[in-house]
């Protein structure tokens, strides 16, 4: 956990007055919320409004006094601060296992930077390591589960401990899809999903991060595209 909020602390030095920021879900990204409402109640940061990604992330900045807003009053927020679940070496990565990717990617694909805060653990050569989700339509969902399986993972519905269907903020299910040995072309993967009816978004977010601040028990490395991780 420590590591965590070593990559959030130094994503605050991204953080400038009166910008507009996005802001994510998950473990890392909250300790970077908490940070970041530490720093307005103290006066350090001032004019700052967030985009939250979840409905999560939106009750926890409110608990703190961070300033919220909406993709419709600030459709193009100045930068997104947010987790990843596996990084590789070109800034690919997946996300959504916090159950918040569809938010999380229309919120950063609309920021001016996507800033990705992790501990080293999440560094992969290739993305697959574990669990790709997918967020699918509830209609017709197990047709769509069964679709995935003909990817070369294996896949199911993403449940509950009582067995009912992990169901996202926007009302949509979740699969999870297992590429025994991990995923070999990302960007062709990414456009069969995108084309498939059922399917409503996926967590390969390709080509989006600006940098990737990794946490490590040497401090914190800043990676660039085109950068060796
Ligand atoms: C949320 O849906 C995810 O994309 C998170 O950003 C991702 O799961 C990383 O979460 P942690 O920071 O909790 O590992």
């Amino acid at each position: 956990m420590e590591l965590k909020w070593q990559a959030a602390r130094q994503a605050l030095t991204w953080v400038h007055n009166g910008m507009v920021l996005g802001l994510g879900s998950g473990s890392t990204a909250q300790c970077f919320l908490d940070l970041l409402g530490e720093r307005l109640q103290a006066g350090a940061l001032r004019d700052i409004v967030g985009v939250p990604t979840s409905e999560r992330t939106a009750s926890r900045a409110r608990a703190l006094g961070i300033p919220l807003t909406t993709l419709a009053e600030h459709p193009h927020p100045d930068l997104a601060v947010d987790g990843a679940d596996e990084v590789d070496p070109d800034l690919n990565l997946i996300k959504g296992l916090g159950k918040a990717l569809l938010r999380e990617k229309i919120v950063e694909i609309h920021a001016g930077r996507l800033l990705v805060i992790v501990d080293e653990s999440k560094l992969v050569s290739r993305l697959g390591r574990g669990p790709l989700p997918v967020e699918i339509v509830p209609f017709g969902a197990e047709a769509t589960v069964h679709w995935l399986a003909t990817l070369g993972c294996r896949a199911e519905l993403w449940r509950e401990a009582d067995g009912s269907p992990v169901v996202t903020d926007d009302g949509h299910y979740l699969a999870r899809c297992w590429f025994p040995a991990g995923i070999a072309d990302p960007y062709a993967l990414a456009r069969l999903l995108a084309d498939r009816p059922g399917v409503v978004e996926h967590g390969l977010f390709l080509g989006m991060a600006t940098a990737v601040l990794v946490a490590g028990t040497q401090g914190v490395r800043v990676l660039q595209r085109g950068q060796p991780v």
